[in-house]
């Protein structure tokens, strides 16, 4: 039987990104997209998402509208990272709908409490948090959590030491990996040091192209602002797709590694937002996190460009070229 997902998301580049790996995915089945407000305000998300299913053929799926503010900080979205549409400034069309009326929040509680679900967190935590507050049965019901962000070692991408996700609605974080910990169960971070070396470089972009012009034009417009930001502010030729790494190690586990540790969010002051990892056990609390510390990258682009572009392994060989010299 398939394993039902719902993908909670803030597209965003590399959201999208995650989206089209879940959705080419025959193992598990997206049983809805629900949105919060991070890389873009909601109903921008919103509408991205629309366009990746529209792209993919699935607007079938629905999409849920989710919070529009984190629970307590001010709302800072992420638009001079994924441009002023949120999609890379490709602009492309919007859908035109009727946006469901049921909220992110509501579509998590009924799912939760008639079905097996798990949950792949690709933005702030603040519709989980909010479901939390509203009916922590439906919470305690998750099969699996996963979610992208936080940092172990890895330096920060939003201070010194916070990851985006967590920075921006950190009062949401500390409530979820707070709440794992009460239940006896383990968040998986996906974090960066992890996602920071998932990079789309241009060799890999041009590749996909070649392999699948539609596929590859449609990635080539949205990542390429991002291409242009990371050339700007982290001096790489490339942008880094952390989304699809939390999906990724969803359907397949053992492309990463990592250790188990009681791990809280801190909410304020200058390290807000850090994901503090008691990799020492100087708390003696309950381990509520498995945090993923290594990653083998070209396993990954396997996995992902397979999936993808539909391909068999032995029709990707050029990857070996690729990552020819390069050690995981
Ligand atoms: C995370 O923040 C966002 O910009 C990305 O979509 C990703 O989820 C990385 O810090
Ligand atoms: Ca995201």
């Amino acid at each position: 039987m398939k394993r039902k997902v719902i993908l909670d998301c803030d597209p965003g580049i590399d959201d999208s990104l995650a989206i089209m790996l879940a959705l080419s995915s025959s193992e598990i089945e997206v049983i809805g997209i629900t949105v919060v407000a991070g890389n873009a305000p909601v109903e921008m998300g919103y509408q991205n998402a629309k366009k990746v299913l529209k792209h993919m053929g699935r607007l079938d799926i629905p999409v849920y509208i989710g919070e529009e503010k984190p629970l307590i900080k001010d709302f800072v979205n992420a638009l001079d990272t994924h441009g002023s549409d949120g999609l890379g400034e490709s602009f492309l069309p919007q859908v035109i709908d009727q946006p469901l009326l049921k909220s992110a929040v509501d579509f998590f509680r009924e799912s939760l409490h008639e079905q097996s679900v798990s949950v792949i967190a690709l933005g702030p935590l603040t519709n989980l948090a909010k479901l939390i507050e509203t009916d922590v049965s439906a919470f305690a019901k998750i099969e699996q959590l996963v979610s992208m962000g936080g940092s172990y070692k890895a330096h920060g991408n939003c201070s010194p030491v916070a990851e985006y996700n967590y920075w921006e609605d950190p009062e949401a974080a500390h409530i979820v990996f707070q709440q794992m910990k009460k239940l006896h169960k383990k968040i998986h971070m996906v974090g960066l040091d992890v996602t920071r070396k998932i990079v789309l470089t241009p060799t890999l972009l041009e590749y996909i192209k070649r392999l699948d012009e539609k596929q590859g034009e449609f990635i080539s417009k949205i990542t390429k602002f991002y291409f242009d930001f990371h050339w700007h502010w982290e001096h790489i030729i490339g942008c880094v797709i952390n989304d699809p790494l939390a999906v990724a190690y969803f359907l397949k586990p053992d492309l990463c590694q990592g250790f188990e540790a009681y791990t809280d969010i801190e909410t304020q002051g200058i390290a807000r937002g850090q994901s503090i990892v008691d990799a020492y056990d100087f708390y003696k609390e309950e381990k509520n996190v498995y945090i993923l510390t290594s990653v083998e990258v070209k396993e990954f682009f396997y996995f992902f460009l397979e999936r993808i572009l539909h391909l068999k392994r032995e029709e990707l060989s050029y990857l070996e070229e690729i990552f020819k010299g390069e050690t995981a």
